[in-house]
């Protein structure tokens, strides 16, 4: 195992009703002027933005409300929310909705508290230091956002997708009540839990030897989704299936799970050129990356992968021909993605031949680099993945 520091500080508050306590924790971190800050509308009519708001009211905290992210967040509404947060004296972020939503609230809170573009952050030019604080009330089980240090956003000019990280803009608190997920689409809940699954195999598949413990953690999550999965597909009104993907989310992406072991992010790089293009959901984008990476790494460690196909999928191991279990588990992987209703080809997320060019000069990888934590790619090698999604 390899050296490392922990420090998850946000406060977690999971549970039925649990949107209740948001005025109280608001008022807990020292927010005294709140932007609300919310997607498309699912929180408007299922009426858990007028609880968070009487929440609020009860602890006489004043608010203001943005509203309109879409899936895939665009830099134009940040730069919308950051004129709000500096018109009106904003020093706390209560972001209602999913990762998309948390997201924008994040670049909000970094634009904030800079004076240049807040797109420095997201292109590599500065490295975030200072943020107006954030916070979540959660509504879909995916991203990991409500625990993570990191944001993605997507820029209009060019529909590129780029990522920002740093301690600042881990949310302060989050209110996880899994009973806010029951009206998601079983699509949307189907993606939530590729990308959750997605989250945990880009740190288990790791070239750090004699790393057990997070080894186990990783496949209790994988296991975790697998049971639960089906059930929230056939009832999207089983609490406590919600419940355990909802936690599942947050243990996921808060890397607890991936500490201390080298990890390879090329398959969320892949997919966030899908999502940025062509505007599909991250975790459908990960079902049709996610496999083909598999299958192309695989033979920088095959044995790995074996251990994936039994100890996940419950493969049978041939010790004559390890590949042959490896291959077994990644198409077991393939099936339970298909079953719960998410794509295998490129098309299915509006993907077309002609595009990789595009997809791969968009992922920026200079002439002769090479990106990865478990297998180096170069940009033919990300061409050939696109390849093998098709
Ligand atoms: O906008 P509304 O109306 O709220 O609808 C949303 C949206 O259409 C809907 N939805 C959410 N909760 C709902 C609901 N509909 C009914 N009932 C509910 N309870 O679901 C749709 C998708 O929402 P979105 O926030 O986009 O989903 P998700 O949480 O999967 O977030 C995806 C974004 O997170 C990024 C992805 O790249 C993508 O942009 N990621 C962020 C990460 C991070 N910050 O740590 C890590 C991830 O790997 C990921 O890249
Ligand atoms: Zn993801």
């Amino acid at each position: 195992m390899e050296n490392f520091t922990f420090y998850s500080p946000t406060k977690f508050v999971f549970g039925k009703d649990t949107e209740s306590q948001c005025g109280k924790l608001v008022k807990e971190f020292g927010g005294s002027k709140v932007l609300i800050h919310f997607g498309g509308g699912s929180v408007v009519k299922s009426g858990l933005l007028d609880r968070v708001k009487k929440s609020l009211d009860e602890e006489k905290i004043p608010y203001v409300e943005l509203g309109g992210v879409q899936p895939n967040p665009r830099d134009v509404k940040v730069y919308e929310g950051i004129e709000l947060c500096k018109k009106e004296n904003i020093d706390f972020i209560l972001a209602v909705g999913g990762g998309s939503v948390i997201d924008s609230a994040k670049a909000i809170a970094l634009g904030n508290e800079y004076d240049g573009d807040f797109w420095d952050f997201y292109c590599g030019k500065a490295a975030p230091q200072k943020a107006t604080p954030v916070a979540t009330v959660l509504t879909i089980a995916a991203a990991g956002s409500e625990g993570s240090g990191d944001s993605v956003i997507t820029k209009e000019e060019g529909m590129v997708k780029r990522g920002a990280g740093g301690e600042c803009i881990r949310p302060k608190f989050s209110v996880l009540n899994p009973e806010l997920t029951q009206t998601l689409p079983a699509y949307q809940t189907a993606c939530g839990i590729t990308d959750i699954m997605a989250h945990v195999f880009e740190r288990y598949f790791t070239n750090t030897k004699d790393v057990e413990t997070t080894d186990r953690l990783c496949e209790a999550v994988l296991l975790a989704m697998i049971n639960e999965a089906p059930k929230v597909i056939a009832n999207p009104n089983d609490y406590q299936a919600r419940a355990n993907i909802m936690w599942a989310g947050m243990v996921a992406h808060n890397n607890i799970v991936g500490v201390g072991r080298s990890q390879d992010w090329n398959s969320h790089g892949i997919e966030h050129e899908l999502s940025g293009l062509y505007d599909c959901a991250h975790g459908a984008g990960l079902a049709v990356i996610m496999p083909a990476w598999m299958k192309f790494v695989m033979k920088h460690d095959v044995m790995r992968f074996a251990q994936m196909a039994v100890r996940i999928w419950g493969c049978k191991m041939d010790f004559s021909n390890p590949e042959k279990t490896a291959c077994e588990g990644i198409q077991a992987f393939r099936n339970f993605l298909n079953s719960i209703g998410m794509p295998s080809t490129l098309a299915e997320v509006g993907g077309k031949a002609e595009d990789i060019p595009t997809l791969v000069k968009n992922f920026g990888l200079a002439e002769g680099a090479k990106t990865g934590g478990f297998v180096n790619l170069s940009s033919e090698d990300i061409a050939e993945i696109y390849k093998l999604a098709l």
